[in-house]
């Protein structure tokens, strides 16, 4: 999942996906949790089983992040120059006004004082010194800010407009995104050399509201499709992951990045919860068919690879199981989860409850939109963390309208609490994970039984992770990872689990 993040921490945003055959068994594990009946061979041939992982949630990378900006200044202010320069030269047409490092004191006391953002540092969180990474950080951050307004005063303020460097024919042709793709694929690609085995690539794109008020425009997505030197080994193109995460907690909520809200949903300083979401979705939908369109004219035939999009659902379950009025409310829930997205790419069309409760602020698609978009995908990822229960709201919300309330849906989860006072052996010992991989495997086996045409299996998460609104208090890995000890791994014993899955 994602969230509001500096352009600093936004430039190591990128998403890698493991496969996991051939995990070191390193020391083995004499409990016997071994799958009886159910295992590799239990699945089709050609299931691809793995787990997934995401680079700047993985600790390693924020480590690493985290050193640039507390010991390498070079490196930093070089990587900050370089990206200050891509921004001059882009949009230095008509940005003449410019601000290198917004809120810095944001940056370096919440996520290094008090560590309420990321990195989540602080003397009393699970890495961190609040008496001097403050500091340091600071110090660093207004280097940065000097090596940037001296490469601006140097090179590009003397020039009067970017028509001059670029002949009159400036559009924002992507070169900033190519050139930062190009730096994050530098690293997948030096992954994949070191024996690394990626199968997926996705990057949250440069989208802020810097273009909000025409709506992402369908430029977007197509930079990973577009990209010949790039992944020539990737033959599964996901153009998006969890676009419902960008348009319900970015314009709904306002909780994720650019933090749009209506007042009564939050404390953003502009938005409209009932509108933005839906049109946020419908462009997000449009830029996904583009960049299908591309992939299918220019690359598929020889390149010979598929590309789809991955979608995010909860499962719903009614509150009261008697009650029709919440068997009902299930069914709207997934429509406005999962039938936003899901329906358009495959029917052309979002689903006719959201027609009816959203009525006109949801946009229509154009006859020639809604054939770009029908069938746009060879695959379709699903991620799906948990269930959650669905009650029928019995006032329809006629004022302050959202995304929320137009479902007419409340809905409700149970939790499931971390424990921290865990010795590591003991937080290795997570059967309740091997519990769920079990019978959530078994299910899915069900559903192949029955017909649903599944491929792939990807669990997450790898190690234990960055979750973007919960940090290290939750660990989801296999492999556990004691942040206090220099990062040493664990294999859990749902790793030797899943290992012994796999061999059989
Ligand atoms: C693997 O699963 C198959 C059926 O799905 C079963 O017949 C076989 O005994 C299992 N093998 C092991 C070693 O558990
Ligand atoms: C540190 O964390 C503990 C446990 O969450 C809390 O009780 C304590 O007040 C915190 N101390 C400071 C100085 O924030
Ligand atoms: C609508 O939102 C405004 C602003 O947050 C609030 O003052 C008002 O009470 C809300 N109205 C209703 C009916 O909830
Ligand atoms: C908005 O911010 C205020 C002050 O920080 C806080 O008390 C309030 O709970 C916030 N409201 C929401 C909806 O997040
Ligand atoms: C956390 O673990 C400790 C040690 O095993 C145990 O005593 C305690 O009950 C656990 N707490 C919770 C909330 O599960």
């Amino acid at each position: 999942m994602m969230m509001m993040m500096s352009n600093i921490q936004r430039s190591f945003l990128l998403l890698l996906i493991f496969l996991i055959h051939s995990m070191d068994s390193g020391e083995c594990s004499t409990q016997n949790h071994g799958p009886a009946s159910l295992n590799r061979s239990s699945f089709p041939a050609g299931f691809v089983f793995g787990t997934a992982s995401s680079a700047y949630q993985i600790r390693s990378l924020m480590v690493v992040v985290e050193r640039l900006l507390l010991t390498r200044t070079i490196v930093i202010r070089n990587d900050f120059q370089d990206y200050v320069e891509l921004c001059y030269r882009n949009f230095g047409d008509r940005v003449k006004q410019w601000i290198t490092v917004n809120e810095p004191l944001t940056f370096a006391s919440l996520g290094y004082a008090n560590g309420a953002f990321a990195p989540g540092r602080c003397s009393n969180c699970s890495g961190g010194n609040s008496g001097t990474e403050p500091y340091i950080v600071s110090h660093h951050l207004l280097l940065a800010h000097a090596a940037a307004v001296k490469l601006y005063r140097d090179k590009y303020q003397v020039i009067a407009g970017v028509d001059e460097i670029n002949d009159g024919k400036i559009s924002l042709e992507d070169n900033m995104r190519i050139e930062y793709y190009k730096s994050h694929l530098s690293y997948v690609q030096s992954g994949i050399m070191e024996g690394v085995n990626v199968r997926g690539y996705f990057a949250w794109s440069f989208l802020d509201n810097f273009e909000w008020s025409n709506g992402y425009t369908v430029r977007f997505g197509t930079v990973y499709v577009d990209y010949e030197d790039g992944l020539k080994r990737v033959k599964h193109w996901a153009t998006m992951n969890e676009p419902y995460s960008y348009s319900n907690n970015g314009y709904n909520g306002g909780t994720f990045a650019p933090g749009r809200c209506s007042s009564y949903m939050g404390n953003c300083t502009a938005g409209d919860s009932s509108t933005e979401p839906y049109i946020v979705a419908h462009n997000l939908l449009l830029s996904h068919a583009v960049a299908v369109k591309i992939y299918k004219t220019k690359y598929q035939a020889y390149q010979k690879g598929q590309i789809g999009i991955t979608i995010v659902t909860n499962w719903f379950i009614p509150k009261s199981a008697n009650s029709v009025a919440d068997q009902k409310a299930v069914y709207r829930m997934l429509d406005f989860l999962f039938g936003w997205f899901a329906d358009p790419i495959i029917h052309g069309d979002y689903p006719n409850t959201m027609r009816t409760l959203v009525g006109n602020r949801l946009p229509k698609f154009t006859a020639a939109q809604s054939n770009m978009l029908k069938g746009s995908i060879d695959f379709l990822g699903v991620n799906y963390y948990t269930t959650n229960y669905a009650a029928h709201t019995l006032h329809a919300v006629k004022v302050n309208m959202s995304y929320s309330t137009d479902p007419q849906v409340t809905p409700s989860s149970l939790a499931d609490a971390n424990n921290e006072s865990l010795s590591i052996e003991e937080a290795r010992k997570d059967g309740l994970r091997i519990k769920y991989y079990h019978l959530h495997l078994s299910n899915l086996l069900d559903a192949i039984k029955e017909g649903v045409n599944v491929k792939g299996y990807y669990g997450w998460s790898f190690f234990d992770d960055f979750e973007w609104d919960a940090g290290y208090t939750v660990r989801f890995g296999m492999i556990y990872v004691d942040y206090k000890n220099n990062l040493k791994r664990y294999l859990k014993y749902s790793a030797y689990w899943f290992q012994r899955f796999l061999l059989h």
